[in-house]
């Protein structure tokens, strides 16, 4: 499974949503359970596209609701790799809501670990990532970082 690497461009996903009446929690608003299943959703295939194996999702975090979405709203989620370990990669997802202009508002933000799993059901290693714009170089330190500190929480037992 781990045999080539493989560039940040090539396991980035982008799925579409329109927010419908059963997708609303009793405010009116996008059900944030919901969205959380669309985000898990993008994460894990955004995962699977790079290890081209089966996945599971071990942490979610840095989940942040920025605004609400109503009904009718057209919704994008867009996952992209920022990191790989032996056998993790961390995936962050955008959310937007597109408006009729075609301008994209920022509205929730999360980072999901996504560990690779072998035919037995246990962790295997991942094709390593290839960054290629500094942008890409950038958010990888930032999840070293973040990898960091899920690992003291981790041991803290937070
Ligand atoms: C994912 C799972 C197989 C990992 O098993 P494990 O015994 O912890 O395996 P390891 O200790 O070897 O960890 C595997 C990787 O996960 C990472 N990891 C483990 N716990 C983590 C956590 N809480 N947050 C972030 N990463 C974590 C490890 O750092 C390691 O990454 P690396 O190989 O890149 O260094 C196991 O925790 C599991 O099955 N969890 C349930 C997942 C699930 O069912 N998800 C769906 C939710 S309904």
């Amino acid at each position: 499974m781990a045999a080539e690497n493989r560039r940040v461009s090539e396991s980035t996903v982008e799925t579409v949503h329109i927010v419908r009446p059963n997708h609303l929690n009793s405010s009116g608003r996008l059900f944030g359970g919901i969205l959380m299943q669309w985000i898990d959703e993008v994460g894990a295939l955004a995962a699977k596209r790079h290890c081209r194996g089966n996945v599971t999702t071990v942490s979610v975090d840095n989940l942040h609701f920025i605004r609400g979405a109503y009904p009718g709203d057209d919704i994008i989620i867009k996952g992209k790799l920022t990191h790989v370990g032996n056998t993790s990669m961390e995936v962050k997802v955008d959310t937007y809501v597109e408006e009729t202009n075609g301008e994209q508002t920022l509205i929730n933000r999360a980072y999901l670990t996504e560990v690779a799993l072998g035919h037995d059901d246990r962790p295997v290693r991942v094709p390593r990532l290839i960054t290629e714009t500094e942008e890409e170089r950038q958010e990888w330190d930032k999840a070293v970082q973040r990898r960091e500190l899920r690992k003291i929480q981790k041991a803290g037992g937070f």
